[in-house]
């Protein structure tokens, strides 16, 4: 089969760091022909990222009907921005590429959703379920049972222990543990290197170890009544 067409929205570091998740597939094998990145700032129009041409701004999607899509954006002072484009761009659920790096050991029985991204070094040991769109930096471990939503974005080498719960939206910080069965609330923020031990509330920002209350987090606003 010849190499599907595909796009990366975004052009910031985890749009980037995808680039060379895909040439690490296309070198074990060609899967995909990855055509360029799409971006919303009018000072990337015509330029390059990573080797790659600037295609467009991101309703360009709809002009590249056969081409799969990856939103590659966020960060932890703006984590919402990747759903509220999803939300926006509004494609049919088989336009969006699932991209899992090819050293990443993921279990014969997790389930991953269309647009979510696995970076280098990610296990997942097994009934590991993680939802659309959510993003997962290197060497993050999931273990048994876990549960990603939607929209969730790991920072790299977070732990996940047994049957702990990540809700839509939540940003888990670079090098957090998360002890088991707790569940981390919609749109919250565990700031990096923490240690969570009890559950996060939707809506809020933890850090430290054991973590606790920081902040209500900012920005949310509908987006999670709408995408809950
Ligand atoms: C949690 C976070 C969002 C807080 O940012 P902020 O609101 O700007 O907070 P500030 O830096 O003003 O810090 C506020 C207080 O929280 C503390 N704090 C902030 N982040 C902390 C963390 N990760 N762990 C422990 N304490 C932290 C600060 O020391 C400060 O304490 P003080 O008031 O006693 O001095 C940020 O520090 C963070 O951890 N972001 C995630 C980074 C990450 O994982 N990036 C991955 C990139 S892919």
């Amino acid at each position: 089969m010849s190499p599907q067409p595909l796009v990366i929205v975004g052009a910031g570091g985890f749009a980037r760091e995808t680039v060379e998740l895909v040439h690490a597939i296309n070198a074990v094998s060609p899967t995909w022909d990855l055509r360029g990145v799409l971006d919303d700032s009018p000072t990337l129009e015509g330029g390059t990222v990573a080797g790659l041409p600037v295609l467009g701004p991101t309703a360009a999607v709809h002009d590249l009907v056969d081409a799969a899509v990856v939103v590659c954006i966020g960060n932890p002072s703006n984590f919402v921005a990747r759903a509220q484009v999803v939300e926006r761009l509004g494609l049919a659920a088989d336009r969006w590429a699932t991209l899992v790096h090819p050293s990443a050991v993921i279990a014969s029985t997790a389930t991953i959703g269309p647009g979510s991204v696995l970076h280098a070094l990610c296990v997942t040991t097994t009934d590991v379920t993680i939802g659309a769109h959510v993003a997962v930096m290197p060497s993050v471990v999931l273990t048994h049972d876990v549960v990603v939503e939607d929209f969730a974005t790991f920072g790299a080498g977070v732990m996940v222990a047994g049957s702990t719960r990540v809700r839509t939206g939540a940003y888990v910080g670079s090098g957090v543990i998360l002890r088991e069965g707790l569940t981390v609330g919609q749109w919250s923020l565990v700031g990096a290197g923490s240690t969570v031990v009890r559950d996060v509330p939707p809506g809020e920002v933890w850090v430290g170890a054991p973590a606790r209350r920081l902040r209500d987090v900012e920005r949310v606003g509908d987006l999670a009544d709408r995408l809950a």
